[in-house]
């Protein structure tokens, strides 16, 4: 492999299936390809064509079997239950043996799918690896989500089996998963065979006859029987899991992963980017709901032979502002990754970052954060308390790893605050305009990836590559259109600035605006709404919601401000963190009838904006101004 990132990004431009197959040979074949790269195959092409391997044979037995046994796989630290629980490569390629063995027995197999809706317990990422090892396609569904977004997700999905456990904890909350789960199957037309349930002693849960099977009894069995099973040998090609994501309507995508361009990318980002090797401590502080989570507590450190922390609690609150060091000090973890916004609550919690004079953190090499924009002041506040390289890089749930990145293990570059530094080997970004011409430096433009996409991201969308074309590659042809909106500088970084559609983030969670809009207009007095991103402090973004009512409606509006904000918690989930909605008369509106929420945004964030040309009557922007006044935004509008 190259070293230094010029050289390393040149090699991959010379010689892009020279580069992948060379870094392939970090991962074990049951039969290796026919085609690094087959253009003609698939919606755009496919990687390491005609090639079988297994991902679960590559994360734990391989390692098993090279030496590693006895090295921690897995610890589990969880503040909210006073557990800590490390699970070597050994007892952890055992218990998902013996897990996928359970499910085999359960009819699951090759390419059937399975739900995993469940808290950040290690059963969770066994879940993950035991469907991996019997070539099942798991679709992990987070658990802040509500019944019906589940529900949405079963129909899709059309799984065979869900896994689930009783209950999740919310500082100051037991999240009963089971009732959530029953109410999910009743709303979804495809209805799961089986449902595997992992019982926890804070809430246990009822089964339901014949459907539903108590995890530890099933496993504890199996095990006593010796039943476990083999790794089942895949097509590279073939799906290892679809996570669902929001798009720009209430349905959900389904991104589509497949096994073996999945496996060589992120083995080759661990020592290349995150320079982390085989037997380094690794802690992604995300969720397994999440890409992030996918990729970097589960998938990523196992293949690499590392040590994974999965940590069930908060930056704050589980119990304080210092959990973050002592769990780093505890188990001598060197790469944290994480979301911007944990670091925002830590600071507005301990801004001195006194808990941290409670901890030697000395292990620690490097913070990476990602999934929302990294803000200068938090950068810098993490640099001047940590004292390592704040490093943030910027990816998308479609990618599954970084696009850009500053790569610590081939060169530390140069940091630049605001920018997550610079495409990796793999991607050719390209900032385009309207006309799809690339712009210069430091002009604004659409950021897309020049197709093919390198491997480890989506071929395609579960079942549905007509919507993969239609969202991703028919606006900019040739390319992947990122729906991020950026400019790259003189020196060839990237900045990440807006999105091009409905998307917000609120800490760090992908959200679609046009998904809450949906749940706003059922409501039965709501004749008209909108809902925008709006700047947080703490979450980065929060929505906001504005309701015009039917005329007649003559209750207290605040009585219809309480329910909306209710439908959208019931409907969506407390992931949504909708609790602003605001009636206003009217919605301000292009001549054409288009709603103006990006002047909306702009009031409300108090930053400069221009009278829109084509708007209807003004007027209503100073209406809609008043109401955000009201409630204490639109500082500077
Ligand atoms: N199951 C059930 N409910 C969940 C949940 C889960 N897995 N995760 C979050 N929720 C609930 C929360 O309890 C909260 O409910 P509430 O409205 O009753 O308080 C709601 O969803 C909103 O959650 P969140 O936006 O995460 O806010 P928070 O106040 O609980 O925590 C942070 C804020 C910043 C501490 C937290 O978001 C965080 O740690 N984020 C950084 C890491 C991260 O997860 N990044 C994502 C991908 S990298
Ligand atoms: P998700 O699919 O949840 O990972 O969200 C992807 C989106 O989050 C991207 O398209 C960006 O809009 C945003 N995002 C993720 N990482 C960054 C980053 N480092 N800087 C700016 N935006 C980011």
């Amino acid at each position: 492999m190259a070293q230094g990132y010029s050289a390393a990004y040149a090699s991959w431009q010379a010689d892009p299936e020279t580069f992948w197959a060379e870094a392939a040979k970090d991962i074990d074949w049951d039969r290796p390809w026919d085609k690094v790269f087959d253009p003609d195959r698939g919606v755009y092409g496919h990687w390491f064509a005609g090639a079988m391997c297994n991902t679960c044979h590559n994360c734990l037995d391989r390692h098993v079997a090279a030496g590693r046994g006895d090295q921690p796989a897995i610890i589990y630290d969880s503040p909210m239950t006073g557990q800590v629980q490390t699970f070597t490569y050994a007892e952890l390629t055992d218990q998902v043996a013996v897990l996928a063995g359970v499910l085999a027995e359960k009819g699951i197999g090759k390419g059937d799918r399975v739900i995993v809706y469940m808290p950040m317990i290690p059963q969770a990422a066994m879940a993950m690896l035991a469907c991996a090892r019997l070539g099942a396609v798991h679709s992990v569904v987070f658990g802040g989500f509500a019944a019906s977004e589940l529900a949405t997700r079963i129909d899709d999905a059309q799984p065979k089996a869900i896994l689930t456990a009783s209950c999740g904890l919310e500082p100051g909350r037991t999240v009963a998963y089971k009732p959530l789960l029953d109410e999910a199957i009743e709303l979804s037309v495809h209805k799961p065979q089986t449902c595997l349930v992992f019982q926890r002693p804070e809430l246990e849960a009822s089964l339901v006859d014949g459907r539903d099977h108590d995890w530890t009894a099933m496993t504890d069995a199996a095990a006593a029987a010796g039943k476990r099973a083999e790794c089942v040998s895949v097509a590279a090609t073939d799906p290892l899991y679809v996570l669902y994501t929001s798009g720009t309507t209430g349905i959900p995508k389904g991104v589509v992963r497949d096994n073996g361009g999945h496996m060589v990318a992120l083995k080759w980002t661990m020592p290349n980017i995150y320079d982390t090797e085989a037997g380094d401590v690794y802690w992604a502080a995300s969720d397994v709901g999440w890409v992030v989570g996918h990729s970097y507590i589960v998938y990523a450190p196992l293949l690499n032979g590392s040590t994974t922390i999965l940590f069930e609690g908060k930056p704050v609150g589980t119990p304080d502002a210092g959990t973050f060091w002592r769990v780093i000090r505890d188990h001598g973890v060197k790469v944290l990754f994480t979301a911007p916004t944990a670091f925002r609550a830590i600071k507005k919690e301990d801004p001195d970052a006194e808990h941290l004079g409670r901890y030697d953190i000395g292990c620690l090499k490097a913070l990476f954060l990602a999934g929302e924009r990294a803000d200068p002041d938090t950068i810098q506040w993490a640099e001047e308390k940590l004292k390592v390289p704040v490093i943030d890089h910027w990816w998308q749930t479609e990618t599954g790893w970084a696009i850009a990145a500053n790569p610590m293990g081939l060169e530390l570059m140069p940091v630049k605050h605001g920018s997550p530094a610079v495409p990796m080997p793999g991607y050719d970004v390209q900032i385009l305009d309207e006309a799809h011409n690339p712009v210069g430096a430091g002009t604004m433009g659409s950021i897309c990836i020049k197709l093919p996409l390198p491997p480890g991201c989506l071929p395609t969308l579960w079942n549905n590559d007509a919507r993969f074309r239609q969202s991703y590659l028919e606006e900019f042809p040739g390319y992947y259109m990122t729906a991020d909106a950026g400019y790259c500088d003189e020196d060839g970084y990237l900045y990440i600035m807006a999105r091009t559609d409905d998307i917000i983030n609120v800490a760090g969670h992908r959200l679609s605006t046009g998904g809450m809009e949906e749940v706003l207009a059922a409501h039965p007095d709501v004749a008209e709404c909108a809902v925008i991103g709006i700047a947080d402090k703490l979450k980065g973004q929060v929505p906001c919601g504005f309701a015009v009512l039917k005329s007649g409606v003559t209750r207290e509006t605040a009585e219809i401000e309480k329910e909306i904000v209710s439908l959208v918690r019931e409907k969506i989930g407390p992931v949504a963190a909708f609790k602003l909605v605001l009636t206003v008369p009217r919605l301000p509106k292009t001549r054409s009838g288009k709603i103006l929420r990006g002047t909306m945004r702009a009031i409300a964030d108090g930053d400069d904006y221009k009278m829109p040309a084509t708007i209807d009557d003004p007027v209503i922007l100073d209406e809609i101004t008043g109401a955000l006044k009201s409630r204490g935004l639109a500082a500077g509008g």
